[in-house]
This record gives structure tokens, C-alpha cells and sequence, in this order.
């Protein structure tokens, strides 16, 4: 997706979610960690929020929840763009289930389509020979064009 961003748009990838400290509002304000401080600073500052997760037992996988749940009681997510993307047709519920908190975050959800890249089953060494697809690599820009689109409607 980095690849194919339109011409003066930049997506910075977020995959260390995971090593935030677990949420608690008694940790907030003075006392939030450094790490979530940052993360708050970056959905700040962004113009918008692309997120792609696995679903693990019909849920949203703890280490996205717990990001989510460090900006809940600021402004960082109120009317800020959002679009799910899958590498997987599965994960039906937890997408139902993101999208709910999304919107009682107040992000503004991308209702499109969203984007499915056949990368289930597939090994790491095969992920190429899919996103080289030149069916695959347009499909993925007319995606991003759509949501720099929606963020640009704002
Ligand atoms: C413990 C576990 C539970 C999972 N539960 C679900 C599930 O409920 N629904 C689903 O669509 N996929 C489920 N999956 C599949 C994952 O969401 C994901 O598609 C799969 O792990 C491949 O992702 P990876 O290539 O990043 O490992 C599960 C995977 C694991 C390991």
C-alpha cells in the first residue's frame, strides 16, 4: 500500500501496536506512558487511518482494542477518517465488531468496499507474486485514491 499511495500522500506503518502498555485511565494524562503519548501524537496528526488486522476467535486481536482504547477519552479519533483493508475474505465478525467501536470512537468510517488481497494460506515468500499482480496493484491505489478522496471531502 506504501507503494501505491497517490502522488503527495505518505502511509506510515504502525505494526508495534502490540507493545503498548494495556490501557487503564488511571494512567492517563500525567501518568500515560511514552509510548501511548506518541501513538496519540500520530493518530493526531494524521489525516487518516488505514487499518488491516487478523481476527482471532471471532475478535478484534487485544493489541489493536488496547491502541484503540489509549484514545478514547481525547480528540484524536472524533470525525477522523478511517478504512479497513483484509488480507483475508474471512474475519467477518471482528470486522463488524471494529467497525462498532469505531463509530462509538467517532471515526469517520470509509464505506466503500472494502478492499480483500488474497494473502490467506499463502507463505510470505508467495505474498509477492499477489501484490505484484498488476490486478492487485490497481486495485489497491483505486483504494487509497478513494480514501485520500473521502479524507479530502472533509
Ligand atoms: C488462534 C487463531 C484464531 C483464529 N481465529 C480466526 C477467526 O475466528 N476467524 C477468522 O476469520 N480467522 C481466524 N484466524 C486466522 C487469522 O485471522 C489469520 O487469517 C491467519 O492467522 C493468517 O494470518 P497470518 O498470515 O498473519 O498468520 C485465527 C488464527 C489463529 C492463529
Amino acid at each position: 500500500m506504501q507503494h501505491e499511495m497517490p502522488l503527495g500522500c505518505r502511509l506510515d506503518l504502525h505494526d508495534q501496536l502490540g507493545g503498548l502498555p494495556i490501557y487503564n485511565p488511571d494512567n492517563e494524562g500525567e501518568r500515560t506512558p511514552a509510548a501511548a503519548a506518541r501513538w496519540n501524537e500520530a493518530v493526531c496528526a494524521a489525516d487518516g487511518l488505514v487499518i488491516s488486522c487478523p481476527e482471532y476467535a471471532h475478535g478484534i486481536p487485544g493489541g489493536l482494542k488496547n491502541a484503540l482504547d489509549w484514545l478514547v477519552s481525547g480528540p484524536a479519533a472524533v470525525g477522523k477518517p478511517v478504512m479497513l483493508v483484509h488480507a483475508s475474505h474471512r474475519s467477518l465478525v471482528s470486522r463488524e465488531a471494529l467497525r462498532e467501536v469505531l463509530r462509538t470512537m467517532s471515526f469517520r468510517i470509509f464505506a466503500a468496499p472494502e478492499l480483500e488481497v488474497p494473502l490467506l494460506g499463502k507463505k510470505l515468500a508467495e505474498y509477492a507474486t499477489v501484490l505484484d499482480d498488476a490486478k492487485w496493484r490497481q486495485a489497491i491505489a483505486n483504494c487509497l485514491a478513494g480514501f485520500v478522496q473521502f479524507i479530502r471531502q472533509d
